[in-house]
């Protein structure tokens, strides 16, 4: 999507909200977006709510946790972070949201340097992203419906009419219109991650994180959330990471996929090309289960019989 380097002012009221982001751009990370290689000759600007990971190093007390890794993830898809337990998916994601900071190296969004801004900036710039976090993150002492209203509260000056009805329409989006009124104690682990993606999207997020969304979650259940996650990103447009090592998953709605091991970038593709790639690294986790191994078998079966 391309749009002139112009006055907000001049845009289709349809496009201004859109594209606000677009002008939010101080005179100096202008010139800088200007400068770059693609950019020298068009003078346009790109939103594509794009998110750039350049040559992140992160190591703690001296352990290397990300060697040297750079990925994108790109709008409107949901972009998997797959890798064993330890390879650094949380910890890349932290540094996505402006949690840790990297040893070396940069994220961008669009041209936006996440690793070059202020604290007061990140902050901004959180505001456009959603997140739901492994435990669901719940305030036990609020209902479903003022959880999901938390957001809203913390950073609008809506009223609070405003709020339960936007509330009221995240709750719905995840079919749990008639759970407002319980606790998160009162609700089952399904419905409480649920819950979360609705506050996730509740201030209209750009950009949705979800750290092992399945945790702790039977393989049916497992199933709605991905397809909620998936449904939720194509309907809204969002640029949607998510770290798993759920294989169902990775199957289900992998659609970008960076396998992360040892803090390195060991391959990218999607799934469709995962299960006949022949990195060993990926193979090794990817038939770890007795289930894909069979599926793997299957598959050599029926392509040496076709
Ligand atoms: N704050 C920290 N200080 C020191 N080491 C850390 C810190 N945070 C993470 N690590 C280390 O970084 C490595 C990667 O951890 P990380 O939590 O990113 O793994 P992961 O891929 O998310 O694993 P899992 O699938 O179990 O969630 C681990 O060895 C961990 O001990
Ligand atoms: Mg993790």
């Amino acid at each position: 999507m391309f749009i002139k380097h112009t006055n907000p002012e001049d845009l289709p009221d349809i496009l201004k909200e859109e594209y606000a982001v677009a002008f939010r751009y101080d005179a100096e990370s202008l010139r800088e977006y200007e400068n770059r290689e693609t950019m020298k000759q068009s003078r346009l600007i790109i939103i594509e709510k794009m998110i750039e990971v350049r040559h992140l190093n992160k190591s703690f007390e001296g352990k290397e946790v990300l060697k040297n890794v750079s990925m994108s993830f790109e709008k409107g898809k949901t972009n998997l972070i797959i890798g064993r337990s330890g390879s650094g998916k949380t910890v890349l994601m932290k540094n996505l949201i402006g949690l840790v900071h990297p040893s070396s190296g940069e994220i961008f969004y669009d041209s936006r340097n996440l690793t070059a801004m202020t604290g007061k900036e990140v902050k901004a710039l959180r505001r456009e992203m959603g997140m739901l976090f492994q435990s669901s993150a719940l305030f036990d002492s609020m209902t479903v419906l003022e959880n999901v209203m938390f957001p809203l509260t913390m950073f609008t000056s809506d009223s609070r009419k405003d709020r339960e009805k936007r509330a009221m329409f995240c709750l719905e989006r995840v079919n749990l219109a008639d759970a407002g009124d319980l606790r998160p104690g009162e609700i089952s682990g399904g419905m409480m991650k649920r819950v979360a993606i609705a506050r996730a999207i509740a201030m209209n997020p750009a950009y949705l994180f979800c750290d092992e969304p399945n945790s702790g979650l039977d393989p049916k259940t497992s199933l709605i959330i991905d397809d909620l996650i998936h449904d939720i990103t194509k309907e809204y447009n969002i640029t949607t990471v998510i770290n798993t090592h759920d294989m169902n998953s990775v199957m289900n709605i992998g659609e970008n996929i960076v396998f992360i091991s040892e803090g390195r970038k060991a391959w990218e593709g999607s799934k469709e090309n995962i299960m006949t790639s022949t990195n060993a690294e990926l193979n090794d986790f990817v038939f770890a289960s007795d289930l894909f191994k069979k599926v793997k078998e299957v598959e050599s079966f029926t392509n040496e019989e076709g």
